[in-house]
């Protein structure tokens, strides 16, 4: 695996692992990989003749007073990780080569970027599709893998994608990928480990929660009433703060009182302790 650092670094390491009719795998992430990022790794593995992992901590994805200082940083063990996954080419940029000075551009998503996290994080999802935008031009995959777990994300770079005509060569070359989780059904996250021990075996309410909604939405209960006792369940199981419990259109994220025909998904974010936790489950 080559560690890379520097952009015409990894230019030449791009065309080199392309030559002939050799496809490439994109795995984006911000590191302190876990088991959710290498099962993307793997799927990349399977989809393709070489892949990228790139990590990097965004710092235009977090607001101020967010966890960007705090968030885990540890290159090495995670280098490992991936040498032993057999990924080709690590993308670890350094900020001023991702951002260097007089960077100008934002890509903005509209619409699908101010319901759910967008509402709670101004301004995240900008971040996010500015960073993931540079880091497909940077990279040039056939393929580009993303979390389940992180659903709004997913549909926000699926319509950026589109819209600006990325040139990722398959109309299904983003793909996302099932939600990695514990046993006990906590999604597998970065920021679980802000959780004490105590908090950690309260998390598992959150899927637990979402699961009993579907269950209720699925025998046909009312929408409302079974997202009001998914916060009650919540709040009355040690979370501090429901920021919103909701069933939307898996695609367009549109709000729904009711299951139709359409993809949906149920979406929550909550407090718990030092850390906000996120989770969905399709609906249908
Ligand atoms: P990060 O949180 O590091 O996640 C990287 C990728 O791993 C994302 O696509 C995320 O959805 C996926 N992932 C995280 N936990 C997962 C789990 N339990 N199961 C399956 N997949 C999981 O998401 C980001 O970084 C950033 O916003 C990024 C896209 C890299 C842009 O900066």
């Amino acid at each position: 695996m080559q560690t890379i650092y520097r952009l015409d670094d990894l230019r030449a390491a791009v065309a080199a692992s392309k030559t002939g009719e050799k496809t490439l795998a994109l795995v984006p992430t911000m590191g302190a990989l876990h088991e959710g990022h290498l099962t993307l790794v793997r799927r990349a593995r399977d989809l393709a003749d070489a892949v990228a992992v790139s990590i990097f901590v965004n710092p235009r994805q977090f607001a101020p007073g967010e966890d960007f200082d705090a968030y885990p940083r540890r290159l090495e063990t995670d280098a490992a990780l991936l040498a032993r996954e057999g990924v080709d080419i690590l993308w670890a940029p350094a900020p001023d080569e991702v951002y260097p000075q007089g960077f100008a551009t934002t890509v903005s998503v509209a619409g699908l970027d101010e319901p759910l996290c967008g509402a709670a994080r101004p301004g995240h999802f900008d971040g996010v599709a500015t960073v993931v935008c540079k880091l497909f031009n940077q990279v040039q995959p056939d393929f580009a893998l993303f979390g389940e777990k992180d659903w709004q994300q997913l549909a926000i770079i699926r319509r950026m994608a589109r819209d600006l005509d990325l040139a990722l060569p398959r109309a299904d070359a983003i793909i996302g990928v099932p939600t990695v989780r514990e046993a006990d059904g906590l999604a597998l996250s970065s920021r679980n480990q802000y959780l004490t021990p105590a908090e950690r075996s309260q998390a598992a309410a959150l899927p637990r929660a979402i699961e009993t909604a579907i269950a209720s939405l699925r025998a046909g209960g009312d929408a409302n009433a079974a997202l009001e006792t998914l916060r009650t369940t919540l709040l009355r199981g040690g979370f501090a703060r429901v920021d919103y419990a909701e069933l939307r259109d898996a695609e367009t994220l549109d709000l729904l009182d009711a299951l139709g025909n359409r993809p949906a998904r149920v979406l929550v974010a909550a407090h718990l302790g030092k850390a906000r936790l996120i989770d969905n489950w399709p609906a249908n």
